[in-house]
């Protein structure tokens, strides 16, 4: 990793910004496309420079206010719209492209939309996935993505979501890949690369974003576009990385946060934009602001009205606007006045029309616009049976006492309890609005399609809208049945976008359900669904088993039916901590010592006195239907150089009865640095397949981008001292050993 300018360096780029005659430094382009970009450009007059910019909404789902412009499309004809979001099938995209035609220059139009899990098929809620610790999963739904809603016209996809959170209460958790930003880091990368495959000019792939730059994930109290407050440490520790490793990938698009960061919105903070991305980090993509960000710095008090934002915007190298209008409105004025130079709404034109060439749009405006590959490709099975394979890989076990799970080699009947259960849009998850309702199988599906329709009675338990609940038909089916499944949790509603929660307990109601059934003295299964860690302390004291099911999409149903029955043997491992209560938040396994560590005995140390300081569940917990022994970790010596890699041994054994994919977890501590570090930070992991009684060995290699850290003068450094390694099958449950780095 190169080291990044230090503070005082950023602080004096910031300070010259872009205004009229200040220097920036203008994005660099290879051929075969620099000199192609630089000929439109030239031909180009200011107001169809600031109509590359502009960006406007087509019918789809509004995340912000929306401006009912009947002009929309004579504007598209003279050149004044660049891009568009929330337009989408191959018909409707080309007739669109038509109109971008008739244009003087034919620049042909960008079509945004947000592909976060799938297109008309749906995989499961990004943290979900992420909970299968399988990048090449996720390498492979987001390509699956990105073929299906490339088929339907779409170039570009406001995804991944990489803001790392360490607060529940945020309701955007469920778009991202949790609380680690090392983790996070890998996510990102394997997100961005199924996206964009290996080529833009493919026309099976879109263009990535990774949003929202930066930090928007700190909210503060966990509240949607809330102030983030933060020391310019844990940024760069905690809440960039992940964006690093986007841009690393070759990710093509950033999104701004709405968040002001550290005084500043991120939309107009040129430190974020100018001197990291697009300066020490040599992006030569674009950048896009989010809904109406722009116009946003007014509220926040940054901006005093559309113009100032507009400048401090364009200054601080937001190259497109979402949806507020300011570019296209105030940019003429800006420049004629002299407060904006030419030259800073040149390079934001030429990021924009590099990514064009790239997509093969100038090429040809129609090639995304096949009716043909978009029905061959739609809901086709490869897709689907993607989406099962994802479905399963995401479920994560948090209990299963006595060996109550799997059903397999079961003939009896299956009392099928909650609403939940039977409710596709649930399944389905939020943020995809694209993805075929219709086609989503639910859990009553899936268990009927198993065990036969006789032997599964379905009673809802509770109302899906009011929680009512509906008590009697329940008990009478658990009377009846063999064995009790439950679902309980979170409507689909209730996690993502502006879905934040003081309390993140699920309903009252569905503790009582649950109760309420295992007091007919059956065996009860819960299954918890959501997009976000939840709270369910007394239904899982009540259920002999419990499976976070989280919201797995189109496949659903049938993913729940083959780990129910034992098909698939859950391997899932949970990608947040989740709090025993909600007042432990923030809480996350990568926290720091203090000079009073937390301790059970309470007195002056760093605890509470009303509650426990341990979480429920931990980062990386999750259980198998077979148990492994993971042994101490060893190396072939305790000191090594500061320039060698380290290598770690460490063997894993299935010692129950079933096969059973494990992940090997690593976590080291750096025990004394030049600033501290936390008590452990996951720094590998590895999985394995193993029969019963198959021992293997894994090894690590860790080396600087493994061991290192970003220290006070915001220098990535690796210190030498003494390390803890850890390994286990979760962040708690490690077992150590130490090594020195001389
Ligand atoms: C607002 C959201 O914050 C962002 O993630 C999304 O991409 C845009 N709206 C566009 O829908």
């Amino acid at each position: 990793m190169r080291p990044i300018q230090t503070i005082a360096c950023a602080l004096s780029l910031f300070l010259c910004g872009c205004s009229a005659g200040s220097a920036f430094r203008e994005v660099e382009i290879e051929e075969p496309y620099g000199r192609k970009v630089d000929s439109v450009l030239s031909l180009m007059t200011l107001e169809e420079k600031i109509g590359q910019l502009n960006q406007y909404t087509g019918n789809g789902q509004a995340t912000g206010p929306v401006i009912d412009d009947t002009t929309k499309i004579a504007q598209i004809e003279k050149g004044l719209v660049g891009s568009m979001l929330n337009i989408r099938g191959a018909e409707r995209t080309r007739r669109l492209q038509e109109h971008a035609m008739k244009s003087r220059l034919r620049i042909p139009l960008l079509f945004g939309l947000d592909v976060i899990h799938g297109m008309q098929t749906v995989f499961p809620v990004p943290l979900a996935e992420a909970s299968s610790f399988d990048l090449d999963l996720m390498r492979r739904t987001a390509a699956g993505a990105a073929r299906e809603a490339a088929a339907q016209g779409v170039h570009w996809t406001f995804a991944p979501m990489v803001d790392i959170s360490r607060d529940a209460r945020w309701g955007r958790v469920v778009e991202g890949a949790g609380e680690d930003p090392w983790y996070g880091s890998l996510v990102a990368r394997a997100r961005v690369e199924g996206f964009q495959g290996r080529s833009l000019a493919d026309v099976t792939t879109v263009m990535a974003c990774a949003k929202h730059f930066a930090a928007y994930g700190a909210c503060i109290a966990g509240k949607d576009y809330n102030t983030t407050d933060l020391s310019l440490l844990t940024l760069h520790d905690t809440y960039l990385p992940p964006f690093r490793a986007a841009v690393e990938s070759g990710v093509g698009s950033v999104m701004n946060g709405f968040n002001d960061l550290n005084g500043i919105p991120a939309t107009g903070n040129a430190y974020l934009q100018r001197t990291l991305l697009k300066g020490e980090w040599g992006f030569d993509g674009l950048t896009v602001s989010d809904w109406g960000s722009i116009g946003e710095m007014v509220p926040h008090g940054y901006a005093a009205d559309l113009r100032d934002a507009a400048r401090a915007a364009i200054t601080a190298g937001c190259d497109v606007d979402m949806e507020s209008r300011a570019y296209v409105s105030r940019l003429r004025g800006l420049v004629a006045d002299g407060e904006v130079a030419e030259a800073c709404i040149d390079d934001a034109v030429r990021r924009i029309l590099l990514k064009k060439f790239q997509l093969g749009l100038f090429d040809d405006p129609f090639r995304y616009c096949d009716p043909e590959r978009e029905a061959r490709t739609v809901l086709c099975d490869s897709l689907r049976s993607l989406a099962r394979e994802a479905a399963v890989r995401s479920i994560v076990l948090l209990k299963n006492d006595g060996e109550t799970l799997p059903l397999d080699r079961f003939t009896g009947t299956v009392a099928l309890i909650g609403a939940l259960a039977d409710s596709r849009i649930d399944m389905r998850g939020i943020w995809a609005s694209d993805g075929a309702v219709e086609e989503v199988v639910t859990v009553r599906k899936g268990l009927e399609a198993r065990y036969g329709r006789a032997k599964v009675l379905y009673a809802e338990g509770y109302d899906l809208e009011t929680n009512r609940l509906h008590l009697a038909p329940a008990l009478a089916a658990a009377r009846r049945a063999d064995v009790v499944v439950v679902a309980v949790g979170e409507r689909y509603f209730q996690s993502g976008e502006a879905r934040s929660k003081a309390d993140i307990a699920i309903p009252r109601q569905h503790e009582e359900l649950v109760r309420a059934l295992k007091g007919c003295g059956k065996r009860v299964i819960t299954l918890l669904m959501g997009g976000r860690p939840m709270i369910f302390d007394e239904a899982a004291a009540h259920s002999d088993a419990v499976l976070l099911t989280w919201w797995l999409g189109t496949e659903a149903g049938n993913a729940i039916a083959d780990v129910l029955s034992g098909e698939y043997n859950p391997s899932g491992k949970l990608p947040m901590t989740f709090p025993a209560h909600v007042g432990q938040i923030p809480i996350y396994y990568n926290y720091k010592s203090t000079g009073r560590p937390e301790s059970k005995a309470g007195g002056y140390t760093c605890s509470y006195q009303d509650i426990d300081f341990e979480p429920a569940y931990p980062f990386g917990f999750g259980l198998s239907y077979t148990t492994f022994e993971i042994g101490t970790p060893t190396l072939e010596k305790r000191v090594w150089r500061l320039d060698e890699p380290v290598t770690v041994r460490v063997t894993v054994k299935n010692t129950g009865h079933r096969t059973g994919r494990e992940t090997v977890q690593l976590y080291i501590r750096d025990h004394v640095g030049s600033v501290t570090r936390p008590v452990r930070e996951l720094r590998g992991f590895r999985q394995v397949l193993l029969r019963p009684g198959e021992q293997t060995e894994v090894a690590f290699t860790l080396g600087a981008a493994e061991l290192g850290f970003w220290n006070a003068d915001l220098r990535y450094v690796v210190e030498p001292g003494v390390f803890s390694v850890m390994c286990g099958p979760d962040s708690k449950n490690v077992k150590t050993a130490e090594f020195e780095l001389r």
